[in-house]
């Protein structure tokens, strides 16, 4: 049974049962990745930005009759924001290739497309079957990144010590547990808005429409919500007290042990005085004291950034995977898949 799904007010056994099945797939599909926890789960499915809406379905077992509810075996929801429909899909390994993906990519791209979205687009991690899926579905490939990922176990902290004081004189770093204090506010905003091209790019709610100041509270209102710790350390030029660079790492309460790089930027009049290694190497530094149970960092970098791939790699970063951005346009997918099923 397919049907629309609220996780605000799902039941407990439902949401111990799609975190059970999402831990199949990432066992399956990605097993270096560790497993989520319940922490905040609900939240994470429902919390939304001002503006923002997310539409969810689950494929749900048949329960046996005076049994306890069947399982749920598949999941797919539709973030609604700006133009665009973002859509997450997972089914459970054991019941794959039955047609389920696509019945709930379907219900979820009839929805969007009745929404008056034009397009959606996916997330897609390389070497997994979820590649030959949305191919098969007619969706395009528009952009591609590497995800590395950061042992700290691997770490030569002497070294990072090292690279966290190695910043050119007439700045000074700060580190922002939680979020930047109210005075750094307009210029971290300024700092966003004046470098989209450069450093690590980071899922998620920090980028890329939170330019003015309330745009970037309310973003970072929503991570808390979703359980989603933020960690900023910024390089301040001192004679101007303006935001020089700046680094974010996300520590989910889903998987406390595996934290996430947003973005990384240094404002391009900064540029070339070591700024980008010794806010990277002072966060590390932090990430360790602060967060006992952490043992990884992941960040995404698109294949051209060199300059962030180089010092990702100085810190111990190693390419895990390829992340690709599919797309699609909605009406023609509908129109695709409903003449499959007609
Ligand atoms: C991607 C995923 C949702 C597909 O679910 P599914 O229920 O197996 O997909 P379907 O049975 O509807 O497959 C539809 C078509 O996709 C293609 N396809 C799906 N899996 C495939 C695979 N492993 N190899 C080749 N083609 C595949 C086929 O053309 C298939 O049609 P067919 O079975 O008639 O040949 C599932 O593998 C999954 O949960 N992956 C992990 C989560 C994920 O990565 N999601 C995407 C990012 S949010």
């Amino acid at each position: 049974m397919v049907r629309e799904w609220d996780p605000r007010t799902a039941s407990s056994a439902e949401m111990a049962s799609l975190l059970a099945t999402l831990n199949a797939v990432l066992a399956a599909d990605l097993p270096d990745d560790p497993p989520w926890r319940e922490t905040s789960l609900r939240e994470y499915l429902s919390e939304v930005m001002p503006g923002e809406r997310r539409i969810s379905w689950v494929a749900q077992a048949e329960a046996a009759v005076d049994g306890p509810p069947g399982a749920i075996l598949g999941h797919v929801q539709v973030l609604l924001l700006g133009d665009i429909g973002v859509l997450e899909v997972l089914v459970h390994p054991d019941a794959r290739r039955t047609g389920l993906g696509r019945t709930l990519v379907q219900l979820a791209a009839r929805r969007t497309y009745q929404e008056g979205f034009q397009s959606v687009g996916v997330e897609v991690v390389g070497g997994t079957p979820a590649m030959a899926f949305f191919e098969a579905l007619g969706f395009g490939r528009d952009y591609v990144e590497t995800r590395s990922v950061l042992r700290l176990a691997t770490v030569d902290w002497t070294a990072v010590g090292a690279m966290a004081t190695g910043i050119g004189t007439g700045y000074r770093i700060e580190f922002c547990p939680g979020g930047p204090p109210d005075d750094l506010i307009e210029s971290y905003a300024r700092a966003k808005a004046d470098s989209r091209d450069v450093g690590d790019v980071g899922d998620g709610e920090l980028r890329p429409s939170s330019y003015d100041p309330q745009r970037l509270r309310d973003s970072l209102d929503c991570l808390h919500r979703r359980g989603m710790k933020p960690y900023i350390v910024f390089a301040i030029h001192e004679r101007t007290g303006e935001v020089a660079g700046l680094t974010e790492v996300v520590v989910p309460a889903q998987h406390p042990t595996r934290a996430d790089q947003y973005d990384t930027i240094v404002v391009p009049e900064h540029r070339g005085y070591g700024i980008d290694r010794a806010i990277k190497a002072r966060m590390l530094l932090e990430l360790r004291a602060a967060e006992p149970e952490l043992t990884e960092v992941q960040t995404w970098n698109a294949l051209a950034n060199e300059a962030m791939l180089a010092v990702n790699a100085e810190l111990g970063y190693r390419p895990d995977r390829q992340w690709c951005e599919y797309g699609a346009d909605v009406a023609e997918l509908v129109h695709r898949l409903d003449a499959r099923t007609r």
